[in-house]
């Protein structure tokens, strides 16, 4: 009987494309993935550290599936990723019955550290982070037979003050280009019509090799490649976004139009002290050439609510930056204090009821938006790339605009991995609904 394993993922897309890698080596190690955490003999969480409730939310899961379904006996329990990083050997000590923890760039080595649990070892780790395995080619077990993730670089340099990342994914480190391209010609022959480039600020992409010139050029090659329909790449960082690449979205419509585009705060007091790097004014010039573009390029963001020390004015600052910008979507969440990030320092200033309300009042602010840009959608035609059967019901579709809106349609699974033309019914906050034309 081949060995069984569990993997569930919190975070973000990076996290989710890890742990495709991790299973994908498992797979090549003999283990069998089960959906089923009762009968796994190596069960694995892996883990985002963003936010305290996304720690929170690891150790209550973690005891849930131990106490509540239980665990075959003997089975081995791994934290991976950005908290395992971020604690390292505190795990063991608050959680005694973990086995495994193995931070963001030591996956090339789970094979051996997989050995040595079951040669007996416990407590095994490995939270390194100088490996200089972190791009090579894994195994992948990939979750959508559709679109591919690909890393094209791993980290951050920018230590913005209220964040963890340059503490659990390490230094911005960039894959070198041919190495990038590679993986995409190999994804390309195994049918893979879209790919999304994967990195923390993934447009300040260097080429280590200098082979190609800009993350610009690096688009474009992508989209170059035979077989490849639909490039998407996330996040940009404001500072580093240049505007070559909508140059780029203009020229080569492979290249979908869509610019997530964090903006964090309306405010450039508040941006200043988050140690965001631009002004609201830089911010905006930004979604202006964007706009400006004859592409209809899709925007949406980050933003986070009750940063330490601000005030019901910045707030409202970042209200009307919404309104100004009109979004197509937005992420929005309230401050959460890490420790070991220097926002952590400032005090965790706006009480957590006024971090509710700031964020309820933002959510209802852009709802408002997104109701009135997706009913003027209604009537128009699209090309879709059907991607999954919708969650609504039987023989519904999902797809996607290249604007990334989500729309729901009914027709034959037969259209999975397709293109279709659709022509919009009905809208919603958060998707469309269309008919096949
Ligand atoms: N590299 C991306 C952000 C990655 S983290 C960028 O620079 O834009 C994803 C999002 O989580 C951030 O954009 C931010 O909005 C949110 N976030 C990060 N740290 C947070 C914290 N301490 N509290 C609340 N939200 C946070
Ligand atoms: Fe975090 Fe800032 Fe880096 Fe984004 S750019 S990952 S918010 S430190
Ligand atoms: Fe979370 Fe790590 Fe991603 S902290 S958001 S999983 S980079």
């Amino acid at each position: 009987m081949p060995k069984k394993f569990f993997i569930e993922t919190f975070g973000c897309q990076m996290n989710h494309h890890d742990s495709e890698k991790v299973a994908g080596t498992l797979t090549q190690m003999g283990y069998v993935a089960t959906e089923d955490a009762s009968e796994a003999d190596l069960l694995l969480l892996n883990t985002c550290n963003i936010r305290e409730k996304a720690n929170q939310k690891v150790f209550s899961r973690l005891g849930a599936l131990q106490k509540t379904y239980g665990t075959k006996p003997g089975a081995k329990v791994g934290l991976l990723g950005c908290m395992a990083q971020m604690e390292g050997p505190k795990i063991f000590e608050r959680a005694p019955n973990v086995d495994l923890v193995v931070g963001s760039s030591s996956y090339s080595f789970i094979p051996q550290l997989i050995q040595k649990l079951e040669q007996g070892a416990s407590h095994v780790i490995d939270v390194s982070q100088d490996s200089d395995r972190l791009f090579e080619t894994y195994a992948q077990s990939r979750e959508s037979p559709y679109k591919a993730f690909v890393t094209i670089m791993e980290g951050c340099n920018r230590f913005c003050a209220f964040c963890v990342v340059p503490y659990t994914r390490g230094p911005e480190r960039s894959r070198p280009g041919d190495h990038v391209l590679a993986e995409i010609q190999r994804l390309a022959s195994e049918g893979y019509p879209e790919v999304m480039l994967l990195g923390q600020t993934v447009n300040s992409w260097r080429d280590p090799a200098s082979g190609i010139p800009s993350f610009a050029e690096l688009l474009k090659r992508v989209a170059a490649v035979p077989g490849i329909r639909r490039v998407r790449f996330t996040s940009p960082h404001p500072s580093d976004f240049h505007p070559e690449v909508v140059e780029v979205m203009e020229t080569t419509p492979k290249v979908c139009n869509q610019v997530h585009l964090p903006v964090q705060s309306g405010s450039s007091e508040v941006l200043k002290r988050m140690k965001r790097d631009y002004t609201r004014e830089e911010y905006l010039r930004r979604i202006e050439f964007i706009q400006s573009s004859p592409s209809d390029i899709a925007l949406s963001t980050d933003v986070i609510v009750g940063f330490p020390g601000e005030s019901q004015e910045q707030f409202e600052e970042t209200l009307s930056l919404l309104d100004q910008v009109r979004y197509d979507q937005i992420f929005s969440f309230k401050y959460s204090a890490r420790p070991g990030t220097e926002a952590f320092e400032f005090g965790d200033t706006i009480p957590e009821e006024e971090k509710s309300r700031r964020l309820a009042v933002l959510q209802e602010f852009q709802r408002k938006i997104q109701i009135q840009r997706n009913a003027a959608l209604v009537g128009k035609e699209f090309e879709i790339f059907v991607e999954s059967k919708s969650q609504k019901g039987l023989n519904e579709l999902m797809g996607r605009t290249t604007q990334n809106k989500i729309v729901n349609f009914a027709g034959s699974p037969e259209l999975l991995g397709k293109f279709a033309q659709v022509r919009i019914t009905h809208s919603f906050p958060n998707s469309l609904a269309g008919e096949l034309i």
